[in-house]
């Protein structure tokens, strides 16, 4: 008797393995397997498959002409690269309640005000919710179409028998294809659903968005599989508490991921902030373990308040937890401080947080994590008028950051009188700087 194969696969990466592992080795996910039926395994096979493509010289190839429509929401716009590619299929990922399904309802709204017939397919909320939030939003239009369904195929032969300019499915993980046996939101469910997406797509030159949940650790939940098959992911970031929402480009086919687009929610939806510099920084008296720098997001500079909390540890082992900060980061900064300035870190508990639900992604901050964390350490508050900037070695030394004078002169626009910095500007800014070559001088500073 022939023995039965098995294929087991994770349900967060989608990486197969014929044995059941506790632990994914390629993405870390515990308890993350299942055994797939033997229907699944067809069906992954025949997703493997393709028909054999002609082979030419790239001498005799002709470039795709990129044409790319405006959502008239700039800061979408400019995240996508300088507007939507047709045929393009995007990702838009991003806790609940953060404003995925507003967002794309007023995209859908502006193209369908420039004539182009658009239909929004959502498996989560019923047609009267979604106009409930049209009302809200104003993004009425008859050339708007709604469809409440589930089912892929259900929507694929729709859009084939007519003729749409956008697509937007809400959300991947509610839809499912009838084709795979397994539940909507699964690894193979969800790979069949953005394949045939894909396809879709490309062969209808109709751009597409599909929305995705992710969970609190900053996967699209279950399945990262999707981020290597679409064109362009693009990530919500920010606290659904508060009114600012940054879109992040993750990947993007046809354009940089550099810039950052920054929206304001408010009643009439997700709005492109103004005045962004400010509105992540809204420190009214300082206290012990506030410290303010500036990051830049894409080009533009944003003033942020990065806060510690230093506490005497019960535990043998103090604890360390970074909230939109690096936490390997803050493990260095502190081993380092511990080191070089010979504070018993290792008797006290560290919290670091980055008001406004923000993640910090570059080393210039590493400075007013440092302040932050002396002036909660010794109980001291830090002047409000103070800006740190500043990369810190593994030496302790204070190494450049870059666009300093962009950030200075933000800074100075928006009131503050004084920066930690790591050398001179070379324009002249409005602000006193003093500069600090290693950790030790920021005490002597303090
Ligand atoms: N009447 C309202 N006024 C202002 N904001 C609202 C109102 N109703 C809902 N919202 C905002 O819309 C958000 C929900 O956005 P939504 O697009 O449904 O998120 P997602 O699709 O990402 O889950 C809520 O977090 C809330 O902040
Ligand atoms: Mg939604």
């Amino acid at each position: 008797m022939a023995k039965k194969k098995t294929l087991f696969e994770c349900q967060a990466c989608g990486y197969q393995s014929s044995k059941w592992m506790g632990k994914c080795t390629n993405c870390g996910a515990w308890d993350s397997f299942i055994e797939l039926t033997k229907e699944q395994i067809e069906a992954t096979k025949e997703l493997a498959k393709a028909s054999p493509s002609q082979v030419k010289a790239i001498t005799d190839i002709g470039e795709d002409r990129v044409e790319r429509v405006s959502t008239h929401i700039d800061e979408l716009d400019l995240v996508l690269g300088g507007g939507l590619v047709t045929g393009s299929l995007v990702l838009v990922g991003g806790s609940p309640g953060v404003g995925k399904s507003t967002l794309l309802l007023k995209v859908c709204a502006n193209l369908a005000k420039d004539g182009k017939k658009v239909l929004y397919v959502s498996a989560e909320e019923s047609s009267g919710q979604i106009k409930l939030r049209a009302n809200r939003i104003e993004a009425n239009h008859p050339n708007l179409y709604l469809m409440n369904e589930l089912i892929l195929e259900n929507i694929i032969a729709h859009v084939q028998s007519e003729q749409y300019d956008l697509l937007v499915i809400d959300s991947i993980q509610t839809i499912y294809s009838n084709e795979i046996p397994s539940a909507p939101g699964s690894v193979s469910q969800v790979r069949a659903v953005t394949f045939e997406l894909m396809r879709l797509a490309k062969a209808q030159k109709l751009p597409i968005f599909i929305i995705g949940h992710i969970t609190k650790e900053g996967a699209i939940a279950g399945p990262r599989v999707l981020e290597h098959m679409v064109d362009t992911v693009l990530y919500f970031e920010g606290d659904s508490s508060k009114e600012l929402r940054l879109l992040r480009g993750f990947k993007n086919r046809f354009g940089s991921i550099s810039e950052v687009g920054i929206f304001e929610m408010t009643k009439k939806g997700l709005v492109s902030a103004k005045n962004i510099a400010k509105r992540f920084f809204d420190r009214k008296h300082t206290t012990a373990g506030s410290a303010a720098t500036v990051v830049m997001e894409g080009s533009r500079p944003i003033i942020l308040e990065v806060q510690a909390l230093v506490a005497e540890s019960g535990y043998p082992t103090p604890k360390r937890s970074a909230t939109g900060f690096d936490a390997s980061r803050l493990t260095m900064l502190l081993a380092l401080l511990e080191k070089k300035l010979e504070l018993p870190f290792n008797q006290y508990d560290v919290f670091v947080n980055i008001a406004g639900g923000i993640k910090i992604g570059e080393t210039a901050a590493d400075l007013a994590v440092i302040a932050a964390i002396l002036s909660s350490f010794r109980n001291r508050p830090l002047s409000a008028e103070t800006l740190f900037l500043g990369e810190v070695g593994l030496t302790g030394d204070i190494r450049d950051v870059m666009m300093l004078d962009q950030r200075l002169k933000e800074a100075a626009s928006q009131g503050f009188t004084k920066a930690i910095v790591p050398s001179k500007p070379l324009q002249k800014i409005p602000l006193k700087t003093f500069v600090v070559d290693s950790v030790e001088k920021i005490i002597d500073w303090m």
